[in-house]
């Protein structure tokens, strides 16, 4: 296995992605629309790793050129990262969420599979799990009712892929359910660029923290957590990027439809990632307690021990390393990839 095709590579994740894989031997071809990213974040991979990536412009609603590049680059794997991913966006465009997501990942499996190209490692989420009875959440627990369509598209593509592997063996499908990927790499050189005001926890802090936005709002504190606001577990986005390697290097051995978490297996509050950050990184972030955000839950965090068994995949990076790396991005990139 060795040329891999990387859809959304451009993303926050993708660009990570790409940069270990490129990082452990294998030939990266990215294909994405920069719907929602820049190709400045490959320039910047190819800088930092010294070599290159075969980069389509493309959508993957659009079967034939997907086909194309598939057979054209000799892809053995496609690691499936293209998505709209935000949630309050997804409810007021929900026609734009399903068309996107689900469409464009029916088009890609259907060039897939007439190129013969079967093996597909996907970037779930822990929204599948929907409210959780316990924590900490492993594989095994039963899938759940999102609370938004963006979440929905996420269990309607693995169950799509799920069908997928029952119709024909031959696919291997592995879902990798990320919990709340944050941090960048340690270079400051790529990393998460939302476009306006950003919907996630840690690129709204360290706007704060750079005085884009005057504070940060924290919806609630009266969740049943140590100190009432929201707990989650906050993994290093190369810790996450690593754990799609070990996928890859271990696909031989892998049979059917696979589940993993990636997660750090720590869920950390609201509040704790502003005392960490301010800590570690001696910047001040102003805070206002407000009310609940809807679809917001108490508490999730996982039990990632399935992946450190089975593909030998651990976490390198605690919360500390996390903030310290999403700040020097933010910092050193005050306007993430535009110059
Ligand atoms: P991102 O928006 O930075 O990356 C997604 C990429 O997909 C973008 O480069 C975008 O241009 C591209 N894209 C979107 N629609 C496309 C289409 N039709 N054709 C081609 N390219 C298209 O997001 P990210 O944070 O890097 O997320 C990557 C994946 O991980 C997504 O599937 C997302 O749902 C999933 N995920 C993200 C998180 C998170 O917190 N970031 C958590 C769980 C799961
Ligand atoms: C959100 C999405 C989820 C998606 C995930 C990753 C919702 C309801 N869920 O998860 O579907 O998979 O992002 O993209 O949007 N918080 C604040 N102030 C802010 C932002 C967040 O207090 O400005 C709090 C939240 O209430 C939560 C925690 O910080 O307790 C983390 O929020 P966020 O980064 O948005 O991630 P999730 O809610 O876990």
């Amino acid at each position: 296995m060795k040329n891999i095709l990387i859809t959304g590579g451009a993303g926050f994740i993708g660009s990570h992605v790409a940069l270990e894989l490129l990082d452990s031997g294998y030939n990266v071809i990215v294909y994405d629309n920069l719907s929602n990213s820049s190709e400045e974040s490959l320039k910047r991979v190819e800088e930092l790793t010294g070599l290159s990536i075969s980069f389509y412009k493309g959508d993957i609603l659009d079967t034939n050129h997907v086909k194309e590049v598939l057979e054209k680059e000799k892809i053995e794997a496609v690691i499936h990262c293209a998505a709209l991913k935000a949630v309050g966006e997804s409810v007021k465009k929900p026609l734009l969420y399903y068309h996107n997501n689900i469409t464009g990942t029916l088009s890609l499996l259907s060039a897939m599979e007439e190129v013969g190209v079967k093996n597909i490692i996907f970037s779930s989420s822990a929204t599948v799990y929907g409210d959780p009875e316990t924590v900490p959440i492993t594989e095994d627990f039963p899938k759940g009712a999102p609370t938004n369509p963006y979440g929905w598209t996420k269990s309607m593509m693995e169950q799509i892929m799920t069908d997928l592997h029952t119709a024909d063996p031959n696919w291997k499908v592995i879902l990798l359910r990320y919990f709340n990927p944050i941090g960048a790499h340690k270079s400051g050189r790529i990393g998460e660029d939302p476009k306006g005001i950003p919907n996630n926890l840690l690129p709204y802090v360290t706007q704060v923290a750079i005085g884009k936005l005057p504070y940060l709002h924290v919806y609630g504190d009266d969740y049943d957590t140590h100190d009432g606001t929201g707990v989650r577990d906050y993994i290093h986005v190369v810790d996450l990027a690593k754990g799609h390697v070990k996928a890859i290097d271990n696909l031989d051995k892998l049979t059917g439809v696979e589940i993993f978490n990636l997660a750090t297996g720590h869920g950390y509050s609201v509040l704790d990632i502003v005392k960490t950050f301010e800590k570690v990184n001696g910047v001040k972030i102003e805070y206002k307690i407000e009310g609940r955000r809807e679809g917001d839950i108490d508490e999730t965090y996982a039990d990632a021990s399935k992946a450190e068994k089975v593909l030998g995949w651990i976490c390198d990076n605690g919360l500390e390393e996390m903030l310290e790396d999403s700040w020097r991005w933010q910092k050193n990139n005050p306007n993430g990839y535009e110059e």
